[in-house]
């Protein structure tokens, strides 16, 4: 990492970034507040290890060299009101399963990552919110202020940032038992099905699946040749991760390694830049562009190639594959459009990225009932634009990012579900976008399968093809 001069910009510390404009950045009206939460979490252990983050580092190499694929989820927003147990376990569960569909149907290796264990800070469309007459400074998270729409609850309370390092270092304890002690062994696969799945067509599919992947195992079993993948069948990898927003939370968890001299933000393996934060002189750039964990970057409909390049620049200088993780969000309308010529960018250049897709932040709506809401169709069409776009260019498409959660919400409209926009009342529960629910999670890792085993087999064939080509 080059923490140095770097064209005109100064050298690197965990607070250069105070030295830049800041979007998004909520305002404490209560400093010694501010400082003395910052100080304490600045004397707060790290969440995650550097070893960790450099795994996953490699990991992501891996898929930006087409070899896995990344699948990334979980809340919007994570809340200090719906803190528990069953509310975690379900949504590590649903994206078990997921990953599963994804590992056996296109049989390739899974890097999972939640949105999860640290996602509080939210970027908002504008600073206030005004509601009969009454104008309040709008909900920023969880990590900043409350929903209510009272002033007492829409002030900035800096130690709420105690309370939401305090909450993911409890979610992450609870993620690592259920990943390494016994709970996401291969050989409970069944198990994973939630009750409320089992008698629908998600839950039957992904019981078939179970089954060929217990015979699987019994078969391994019976050959002797389990023992030998003993610690991968029975415990996964699970990485955690959250958007760098609130930056002065990220700089006190931010400690420099003794041993490498690299800068680890501990607060989770990784971390990514908002559609909203991305200026090439802001703050948040700043910031992200001195961590060695790996780094993602949103990317809108009104992104260029110029600024991406110079964004790669600043964020990726030394072209380290793993570093840099491209996730657009262009909506299901505009990514035949709009991703290609970032794509061609890229490629010109020869810059290593994982380009990973995030379908449902360019595709919310309000509906006619006033709920926020994305139709599971348009979500879909994104996914199979991205696909179709990466094959015309002969790019690699790399993950997945979606907002979901364990729970049978009602927030997307479609799906197998058939949800309307009457039924949206029933159980819309998100503090901020709606999410996907289990069964629509499922249905769509399902949908991605195939169209990752067709992508997967094409590319082996034109591989194997230019091969032959040269050979001969
Ligand atoms: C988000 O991921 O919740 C988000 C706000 O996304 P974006 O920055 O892409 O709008
Ligand atoms: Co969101």
């Amino acid at each position: 990492m080059s923490h140095l001069m770097q064209g005109t910009r100064a050298p690197w510390t965990p607070d250069s970034w105070r030295q830049r404009p800041a979007a998004q950045l909520p305002v404490y009206d209560d400093l010694p507040a501010l400082a003395e939460a910052e100080e304490r979490l600045a004397h707060s252990l790290p969440l995650v290890f550097a070893g960790e983050i450099r795994t996953l580092r490699h990991q992501l190499a891996e898929v930006a060299a087409g070899r896995a694929f990344l699948l990334q989820g979980g809340d919007c927003a994570e809340s200090f009101a719906d803190f528990n147990e069953r509310a975690i376990t379900d949504t590590f569960r649903v994206l078990l399963q997921m990953a599963v569909i994804l590992t056996f149907a296109a049989a390739c290796p899974v890097v999972k990552v939640g949105r999860m264990a640290g996602q509080f800070a939210k970027p908002r469309s504008t600073p206030t919110e005004t509601r009969n007459g009454a104008t309040l400074p709008s909900y920023r998270g969880d990590i900043v202020n409350d929903l209510d729409f009272t002033p007492e609850a829409r002030r900035a309370d800096p130690r709420r940032q105690l309370r939401a390092y305090a909450q993911s270092a409890a979610t992450l304890n609870l993620l690592r038992a259920l990943a390494q002690g016994g709970f996401a062994d291969l050989h409970r696969v069944q198990q994973w099905n939630l009750d409320f799945l089992r008698a629908s067509p998600q839950g039957e599919r992904y019981r078939d699946l179970a089954n060929r992947i217990s015979e699987t195992l019994a078969f391994m079993r019976a050959c002797r040749l389990d023992a030998a993948t003993d610690s991968q069948v029975r415990q996964v990898q699970f990485y955690t991760s959250h958007e760098a927003l609130l930056l002065g939370y990220e700089q006190a968890l931010t400690q420099r390694e003794p041993a490498t001299g690299e800068w680890y933000d501990g607060s989770a393996h990784f971390l990514w830049i908002g559609e909203r934060t991305r200026q090439l002189d802001g703050a948040h750039v700043e910031f992200a562009r001195g961590i060695a964990n790996p780094v993602g970057l949103k990317l809108g409909p009104t992104m260029d190639p110029d600024t991406l390049l110079r964004l790669l620049d600043t964020l990726n200088p030394d072209d380290q594959p793993g570093r840099l993780t491209l996730i657009t969000r262009m909506g299901a309308d505009k990514i035949e459009i709009a991703l290609p010529p970032l794509i061609r960018a890229v490629q010109r250049e020869g810059r290593q990225v994982v380009w990973s897709c995030d379908p449902m932040h360019g595709n919310t709506f309000e509906a006619s009932t006033g709920y926020k809401t994305r139709p599971f169709a348009r979500i879909l069409d994104e996914v199979r634009g991205f696909f179709a776009v990466h094959r015309a260019e002969g790019s690699i498409p790399g993950g997945m990012h979606f907002e979901l959660t364990g729970q049978d919400v009602t927030e997307c409209l479609g799906g197998a579900q058939a949800i309307t926009e009457q039924g949206l009342a029933d159980r819309y529960h998100t503090q901020c976008d709606p999410r996907l629910n289990a069964s629509q999670s499922l249905e769509l890792a399902f949908l991605i399968a195939e169209t990752l085993k067709d992508y997967r087999r094409a590319t082996r064939e034109n591989f194997d093809a230019t091969n032959e080509d040269s050979d001969s």
